[in-house]
């Protein structure tokens, strides 16, 4: 596929797919929020980061790359940022995060069984995200409401007392 990118000293490029040694993602975004941002220093880093990964869906190599040399931000303070919060991805994610909990209290209750019937359904490894790109599949140790075991987070949401049933019932909910 050729699609136009920007090469490092800013001047229109044409892609010409892999191998071709440019910047193939798309920067737009990238420097829509690094204007809004602007200036930006090392104390803006984990807002910018959100920002990017809004936008993206993930922080890719070469954006991060691209935003260090215009910030200045090395890029070694970003990749350190980035491992240790758990809410940012250098690979692609599902438009939606299912979490599933495989804490004690959770476990007692038939977690395994609502996590395998929720592999199933929507067809992914844990750790993974569907060919689709709907879902990406995480196990937590605890997610704080073990009252409600055993519970499921789909983004934002909590879903307590669980069946197999009731759990395939709600990813369909999602698209
Ligand atoms: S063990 Fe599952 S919410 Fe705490």
């Amino acid at each position: 596929m050729t699609e136009v990118s920007k090469g490092h000293a800013g001047e229109p490029h044409v892609h010409r797919g892999e191998g071709c040694g440019c910047l193939a993602a798309d920067l737009a975004k990238a420097e829509e929020i690094l204007a809004e941002l602007s200036p930006v220093d090392s104390g803006d880093l984990i807002p910018l980061l959100q920002r990017l990964q809004d936008a993206y869906g993930y922080l890719p190599a070469d954006v991060l790359a691209e935003v260090s040399e215009r910030t200045g931000i090395p890029l070694s303070r970003m990749y350190g940022v980035i491992t240790f919060y758990t809410q940012f991805s250098t690979t692609p994610r599902g438009r939606h995060t299912i979490r599933c909990c495989t804490g004690t209290a959770c476990h007692v209750r038939g977690a395994k069984d609502v996590a395998e019937a929720l592999l199933h359904e929507v067809d992914v490894e844990v750790g993974g995200t569907t060919a689709d790109g709907r879902f990406t599949f995480e196990n937590v140790a605890c997610l704080g409401t073990c009252f409600l075991a055993p519970v499921v987070m789909v983004d934002d949401e909590y879903f307590g007392q669980l069946t197999p049933a009731k759990a395939r019932a709600i990813v369909k909910n999602y698209s």
